[in-house]
């Protein structure tokens, strides 16, 4: 029963639980493949990289201009640190705008630091480990609505002597940690502050009803002895990050769901397609299925087929259902990032968070008119996964019956992982977040790192060679792939690449892992993870990597968040969050003056104490920035 993740500390990766517990083939006859990196200046002279070749992003001159030429990122850097706090450049500040367990109602209790809550206050209360957000403004009413990606066990249950849930109670909390939170924030003179009692603050947890849309509803694989229609499923969890729709609604996307299941049978033996998204024996150590049988696939085989979606939720209409969006498939979803088409079709680039899967595209069978009922957009379209071919063109794939040979679209949108390895797409260094430029075609996707690029398959036996898009093996670093849609068309077959960034530290490395030439000893960081244009065009590039500042991380510091100039590659460092946090999560002001940005687990290896200090419980944040001069940021 005891594993390393079930220690009190999140100290392995949900990836490095996977990999332990459901080991991937060690080798196969791609492992003659290059092993060892390209040195930095055959990489460098090779047409793969960003700044270096004639190759040139749609009109931009990418690499006609000096970088530091009338630079657009008007703030002084901000060093490396290892400071326990977040850091902003000269001029700006910071405040806390709401901390997990926080509570949304004046009935609810405090956040109570010696038992670290209930199951009952947790569901009054702002959840843990706050991802993705989004702000709404209706005129009146700023809504906030954030995900609360999962809990540190060491932290939420530090309570106990194992670190672990012992309780019922205990298993209530996790479960009401999870989900999305939603609450009226208001500002005053330097602050936002959270609106207690709002009609529009709500909580959505592991146990709120979904209503199941799309062409998955109603499907065979998903009918439980407790929704033997399968069409209403119960509650959302591990929502990573977000995305919203043109018509005000909320999307939030459910990531690595598989760690909350566990085989309660020893005889029971999973199949192919449970495995392939990682169902295994032991659960993470939430301890869910000893409450609540569903999350026992022994007893309940259908039940992980009715998570893996992207959710949609109405902020400002806390009655209504919300819905789970099987149209826009089941994987580890990071993101998803909807942009309307020039021909006015839905267009939402999404990534699968996991190493050597797969981005994908949805496009609607319909068109968006503005003011009309656009919510049929959202259920009938077709998915495609991202071919790169190493000449920098690439193309969509379409996930049909005819090109997977699946036996429906349904079918299709439960396995879609499946469908895209039928279709030979391009394995990927693990995509997280997707976001397309505000002023042209062109989309961006951070690629976190992926030890196993050239040394392992995914977790359906794809081949994970080093190509072009992913350019290194076994890559610790990470960087970001930006496409053009062929004619500036989303809905295009066909588009061109390059790499924005090559994350890497040049300090330490002469060779690949140095990084692109737009990485320096000033700015070097590892693992992009959100990233988020804001109006401007400017690209905002949060990390969850490595952050012991000492060897192949040596002089990167604690995890951070930079700015990148699309125009002409500059990169500088904005923000570094507190000890053995993530910074993750973006939301701007409509008037782009107060930015808000996420600080997840800090602390989850027990060296931290943010947000309070002292000897205070380290506690997931949301953070307002501004300028002390109440400009514009960036
Ligand atoms: Fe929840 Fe892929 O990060
Ligand atoms: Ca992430
Ligand atoms: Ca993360």
């Amino acid at each position: 029963m005891s594993s390393v993740f079930r220690s009190a500390h999140h100290d392995i990766s949900f990836d490095d639980f996977d990999d332990l517990h459901a080991p991937r083939p060690e080798k196969t006859d791609f492992d003659t493949i290059v092993e060892g990196a390209l040195s930095r200046r055959d990489l460098l002279r090779s047409s793969l990289i960003f700044g270096t070749t004639a190759f040139l992003l749609g009109t931009s001159a990418l690499t006609s201009r000096p970088v530091r030429a009338a630079s657009r990122l008007r703030f002084e850097a901000v060093p490396a640190n290892t400071l326990d706090t977040v850091t902003v450049p000269p001029g700006y500040r910071w405040t806390i705008v709401t901390k997990w367990g926080d509570p949304l109602w004046s009935d609810a209790p405090e956040f109570d630091p010696v038992t670290r809550g209930t199951g009952a206050s947790q569901e009054r209360a702002v959840g843990d480990n706050n991802d993705g957000m989004a702000l709404f403004f209706n005129g009146t009413t700023y809504v906030f609505a954030v995900n609360n990606e999962y809990t540190n066990r060491g932290i939420a249950y530090g309570n106990r002597a194992s670190g672990l849930p012992e309780t019922a109670d205990d298993v209530a909390k996790g479960k009401a940690a999870h989900g999305i939170s939603i609450f009226e924030i208001k500002p005053d003179a330097h602050a936002w502050t959270v609106v207690k009692d709002s009609p529009f603050n709500r909580r959505i947890t592991a146990d709120t009803p979904f209503d199941i849309s799309g062409p998955a509803r109603g499907h065979d694989l998903l009918k439980t002895a407790a929704d033997p229609k399968g069409v209403i499923a119960r509650g959302t969890w591990n929502n990573c990050g977000n995305g919203r729709t043109p018509w005000g609604t909320y999307l939030a996307c459910e990531e690595n769901f598989n760690g909350y299941f566990s085989i309660g049978d020893e005889n029971y033996e999973p199949s192919a397609e449970l495995k392939r998204y990682g169902i295994q024996t032991e659960d993470w150590g939430y301890g869910w299925a000893r409450e609540d049988a569903r999350f026992d696939v022994s007893r309940h085989p259908n039940e992980p087929n009715r998570t893996g979606y992207v959710v949609e939720i109405d902020p400002f209409d806390p009655e209504s259902m919300s819905r789970k969006l099987t149209a826009l498939g089941r994987f580890k979803h990071e993101n998803a990032e909807v942009v309307v088409a020039a021909n006015g079709q839905l267009v939402v680039y999404m990534g699968d968070d996991e190493r050597g899967e797969f981005i994908y595209r949805y496009v609607s069978d319909g068109t968006y008119a503005e003011g009309a009922n656009n919510s049929e957009l959202l259920l009938n379209g077709t998915l495609y996964a991202a071919q790169f071919d190493d000449d920098m063109k690439g193309r969509w794939l379409a996930l049909t019956p005819e090109s997977t040979g699946m036996a429906s679209k349904a079918d299709i949108c439960i396995h879609t992982r499946q469908a895209a390895s039928a279709v030979g797409a391009t394995t990927m260094d693990r995509p997280e977040w997707v976001a397309v430029h505000p002023g042209k075609a062109e989309v961006y996707c951070a690629l976190t790192n992926n030890k196993n690029r050239g040394k392992k398959p995914n977790a359906g036996g794809d081949a994970t060679p080093v190509s072009g898009a992913n350019p290194r093996a076994a890559n610790r670093y990470g960087q970001i792939v930006r496409w053009q849609p062929d004619e500036g068309d989303h809905t295009a077959e066909g588009f061109a690449w390059n790499l924005f960034v090559l994350a890497g530290n040049p300090v330490v490395h002469d060779d690949a892992f140095a990084g692109s030439e737009n990485i320096t000893p000033d700015n070097m960081f590892n693992a992009p993870d959100g990233i988020a244009f804001d109006s401007s065009g400017l690209l905002w590039i949060q990390t969850d990597g490595k952050d012991t500042n000492k060897g192949h991380f040596a002089g990167m510091g604690n995890n951070q968040m930079l700015v990148g100039d699309p125009e002409t590659g500059e990169i500088k460092r904005f923000l570094v969050g507190p000890r053995e946090a993530e910074v993750t999560g973006t939301a701007w002001s409509p008037d782009r003056k107060t930015m808000f940005v996420g600080i997840q687990h800090p602390g989850d290896k027990g060296g931290s104490s943010f947000p309070d200090g002292g000897k205070s419980v380290p506690r997931s944040a949301i953070v307002a920035i501004s300028r002390e001069d109440g400009g514009v940021i960036g």
